[in-house]
């Protein structure tokens, strides 16, 4: 095998996408000396109040995705829902990382529930749905409660409908407006855990340490890091889940790993995100190297960074009106405020976050 080059500071690294979580990593490209030039269609977008580069288009004019291709080294992504065509367009022309490929399971529910099943790792009963006569014969199956998905595009808790009696499966379509969809049995979890794997281009694997996520009206709001009280097995076995299927992804890049911690202990995959996630943003004042830097090193072929850890940390989401409470959170002391540069806040809008150190005596691994 090859090694592949890395890409030297000083190189362009194209984002689709500008949101915070683009945003985040461009600051942390500069700070290793790389640009990054965003192709987002939103004007004023957080990501490009931070970079010298942006192009305002739509994801699927692909003249201006050709010109983009020819100005940027790598392109990575902040977020999943990105056309799939947009990818593979930018793919035969730049090297996109993470690839098409894995891109395409973790946009599907189906097709991600699927793959991690094949790999031995569990998930919730579901079943695939495309018609409300399905829907019925999958409810039959499954059960009651149950909760159903549209296959593509949801995000905090939107697209997603709760069956807790079978005769309300017909409304839940209607309400998902009757789109392919997934069928899954409503798990009674004790808490819910992220981990994080990062993967270079020569399939090296780092993980950041599992964490418990709280979250209020579907929005994650609180981020516990490490997860207290998970023992070193499932700790291990959690991080063992992210890893296989990081490296069965073939991804370079991140791998966020949602999951339940059942009451019996297991761990069930609940979704995956091939970028940078909220659960993560404790790393940028915790770690030696946070998820952003991770990512940038990632992608430009750079040795991955230690994720050991310095102090243990709680991240506070500042949701809608939490953001007015800025110089509260300013004065406190060991508070540190990460704001977006979003403008009015809207209910459910993620308009900064606050991370809590809690030091320990030394770097934990
Ligand atoms: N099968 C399920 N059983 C119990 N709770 C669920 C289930 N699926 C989702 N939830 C709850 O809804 C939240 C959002 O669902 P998720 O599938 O992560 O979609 P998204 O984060 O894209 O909105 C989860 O974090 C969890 O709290
Ligand atoms: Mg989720």
């Amino acid at each position: 095998m090859t090694a592949i080059p890395p890409l030297p500071p000083g190189s362009v690294i194209g984002m689709l996408g500008g949101g915070q979580l683009g945003r985040m990593t461009a600051l942390a490209a500069a700070r290793l000396g790389y640009r990054t030039h965003v192709l987002c269609p939103d004007l004023d977008s957080p990501c490009a109040q931070v970079t010298d580069r942006s192009t305002l288009a739509a994801y699927t004019d692909h003249a201006a995705l050709d010109a983009f291709a020819t100005q940027v080294d790598v392109v990575t992504y902040e977020f999943e829902n990105i056309p799939y065509e947009t990818v593979r367009h930018l793919a035969a022309r730049v090297p996109v990382r993470p690839g098409p490929d894995g891109l395409a399971v973790c946009q599907d529910r189906v097709a991600e529930k699927d793959f991690a099943n094949r790999h031995g790792i569990g998930t919730a009963p579901w079943r695939a749905v495309g018609s409300a006569e399905e829907l019925a014969a999958a409810v039959a199956a499954i059960g009651t409660p149950a909760v159903l998905k549209t296959r593509r595009e949801g995000y905090d808790g939107k697209g997603q409908a709760v069956i807790r009696d079978p005769k309300d499966a017909a409304a839940a379509w209607q309400q998902l407006g009757g789109r392919p969809s997934v069928l899954e049995g409503f798990v009674d979890f004790a808490r819910e855990l992220s981990v994080i794997a990062a993967r270079g281009v020569d399939g090296s694997v780092v993980c950041y340490p599992a964490v418990e996520n709280r979250h209020r009206d579907h929005i994650l709001s609180e981020t516990i890091a490490p997860a207290p009280d998970l023992s070193p097995e499932r700790a291990e076995e959690a991080e063992r889940i992210a890893r296989t299927l990081v490296t069965a992804l073939d991804m370079v890049g991140l791998l966020a790993v949602e999951l339940f911690e059942a009451r019996d202990g297991s761990l069930l995959v609940n979704e995956l995100a091939p970028r940078p996630h909220n659960s993560g943003h404790w790393t940028q004042d915790a770690c030696a190297c946070d998820q952003f830097e991770q990512l940038v090193r990632a992608v430009c072929g750079l040795p991955l960074g230690s994720t050991a850890r310095h102090s243990d940390a709680v991240m506070q989401n500042l949701i809608g009106d939490d953001v007015l409470r800025w110089p509260e959170f300013l004065a406190e002391p060991g508070a540190r405020l990460h704001l977006y540069g979003k403008g009015a806040p809207r209910p459910g809008r993620k308009m900064g976050h606050v991370n809590r150190l809690v030091p320990g005596p030394k770097l934990h691994k």
